[in-house]
């Protein structure tokens, strides 16, 4: 079911929440994720950081492997909001986009920061045909 507005806001105010926790002493850009799930059900995460600055995981990524180790691998994503502390744009980066792909519907609202505000835009229009590729 479509997250209402006032669903949608209270996501964004969880991803903002998350933001706080964020380990991110290389780039001081505290991020946080949180995730709507189909069954009602909310997870957050943020994105942590390491010295090889490769193995960063960000906010978008850490919610989601979070919300499987917690509700299994058939959760399907309603909506996601994303926040940062940092007051600058942060779309969901490719990598993030791909592995949210996976689980998300192709029209959940996507809501994260650009410059002066948030922009929400459909699964789909962030990565079209991402639901594309079939191995089986
Ligand atoms: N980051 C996220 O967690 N999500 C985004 O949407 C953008 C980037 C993180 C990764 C890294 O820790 C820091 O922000 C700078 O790129």
């Amino acid at each position: 079911m479509e997250p209402t507005e006032k669903e949608l806001a209270q996501l964004l105010e969880q991803a903002q929440k998350a933001a706080e926790n964020s380990y991110s002493p290389y780039s001081d850009f505290r991020v946080g994720a949180a995730l709507r799930l189909a069954n009602g059900e909310t997870v957050a995460g943020t994105n942590v950081e390491n010295v090889s600055y490769g193995l960063t995981i960000c906010a978008e990524r850490a919610a989601v492997v979070r919300a499987i180790s917690q509700f299994g691998p058939k959760i399907r994503i309603a909506a996601i909001a994303v926040a940062n502390l940092n007051g600058t744009a942060s779309p969901p980066c490719g990598a993030c986009r791909q592995v949210l792909a996976e689980f998300i519907e192709p029209d959940a609202p996507v809501i994260f920061p650009v410059a002066g505000g948030t922009r929400t835009m459909a699964f789909s229009e962030l990565l079209p045909l991402g639901s594309e590729m079939k191995l089986k």
